[in-house]
């Protein structure tokens, strides 16, 4: 366990890295990330919504001279989870002690990291859908009663000992929502959804992060480079990063729209933010399954990608962009994928179940 810095997990390297527009974490990113990462709320660009919500808990909590709820962050990668679980650290004047599912093993791991938390503490629990079961169900009593309880011995001698733990604030953080265990669910107080960024917010991003790198970006350089962000900070930080050098070694260290587009180019990266995946997924789609429905192993079968990855990674975005629908017998490619494929669309799919497709992502 870390408390000072964010190590992509196996699951992160497996797949992204190689990526230029993965919301995922990379190796090259993380001397960026730290100091790319807003440390307090007013720094913490767009979010509106979940940053009003959190000043209003947090100034509450503060009067009342308590911890906060347990809060759950979700949404796709790299959109300011972890940032913002450091921010709310920050904001609460508290230790913030870090962590994730698949790392806390057993329910002694957290045995050992609960009883080191102090009075007030964060604990970020990253990757939360993946805790398992019974490391789960301790947590559930050290969530609402802020205890632990240790059995020793075995048979009828077994005796069961009660730990207090200090008032904590859990902070869970997960891609998937929808895998995380309903009663771990209903003992988080707040839940806050993450969403892409709109164009404006990723160009204050880009803005804030062109200052702090030292790489001057002229007004259309800006624009090209939040269009193909995917509404995705981690994106837009790793674009401009990629654009520096290309910057540097071209043109005077200046990103210029031109430059911005010639870079652009170079990466593969097309102008909505598309890359060479998301394309195979897109045409594995369109042209072996006529436009689908089509399962999610299928096209994963079809491309050699982990459906997981598929569901994590490069599916929210192309469902955000509307090229991508989910329907209950399988993905279907609309209308407006095969207008930027630039295929005729022989027939004009219409979402039937918006309710389930929501309810699913
Ligand atoms: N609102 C924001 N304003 C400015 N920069 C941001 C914002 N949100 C995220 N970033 C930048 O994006 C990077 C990625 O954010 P972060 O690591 O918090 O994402 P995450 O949601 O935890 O991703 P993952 O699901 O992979 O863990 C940060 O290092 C930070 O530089
Ligand atoms: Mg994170």
């Amino acid at each position: 366990m870390s408390d000072t810095q964010e190590m992509p997990s196996t699951l992160h390297s497996l797949s992204g890295e190689r990526r230029v527009v993965s919301g995922k974490p990379a190796i090259e990113d993380m001397s960026v990330d730290l100091n790319l990462r807003p440390k307090r709320l007013n720094e913490f660009i767009g979010q509106g919504k979940v940053k009003d919500n959190l000043k209003i808990a947090i100034v509450a909590a503060q009067k009342r001279q308590e911890p906060l709820d347990h809060i759950v962050l979700h949404g796709p990668p790299g959109l300011g989870k972890t940032t913002l679980a450091y921010i709310i650290a920050a904001e609460m004047g508290v230790n913030i002690k870090v962590s994730s599912g698949p790392a806390i093993e057993r329910p002694g791991d957290l045995a050992a990291i609960l009883t080191n938390l102090r009075q007030g503490d964060i604990l970020f629990i990253d990757e939360a859908h993946r805790l398992s079961r019974i490391v789960e169900e301790k947590l559930y009593p050290a969530m609402e009663d802020f205890v632990f309880d240790i059995f020793l011995g075995k048979g009828p001698a077994a005796r069961s000992l009660r730990l207090n733990l200090p008032r904590f604030t859990l902070i869970g953080a997960t891609t998937r929502f929808a895998l995380l265990s309903p009663p771990l669910r209903d003992r988080f107080g707040v839940i806050y959804h993450l969403d892409f960024y709109d164009e404006l917010a990723i160009e204050e991003i880009l803005k804030r992060s062109s200052v702090i790198l030292r790489v001057p970006v002229e007004g259309g350089g800006l624009v090209q480079i939040a269009q193909r962000a995917r509404g995705t900070p981690r994106v837009a930080n790793r674009l401009l990063k990629r654009l520096r050098d290309y910057a540097q070694v071209k043109a005077n260290g200046i990103i210029t729209e031109e430059v911005a587009l010639e870079g652009l180019l170079k990466l593969e990266v097309d102008s909505v933010g598309l890359d060479e995946i998301d394309h195979k997924i897109l045409r594995t789609i369109t042209s072996k399954f006529d436009g689908g429905p089509v399962g999610l192993d299928t096209i994963a079968a079809s491309i050699s990608e982990d459906a997981d990855t598929i569901m994590d990674v490069y599916e929210p975005y192309l469902l955000q962009l509307g090229f991508l629908e989910r329907t209950p017998r399988g993905r279907v490619a609309t209308r407006l994928a095969y207008e930027h494929l630039g295929l005729p669309c022989k027939r004009d799919y219409r979402p039937q179940a918006s309710l389930w497709n929501r309810e699913r992502a």
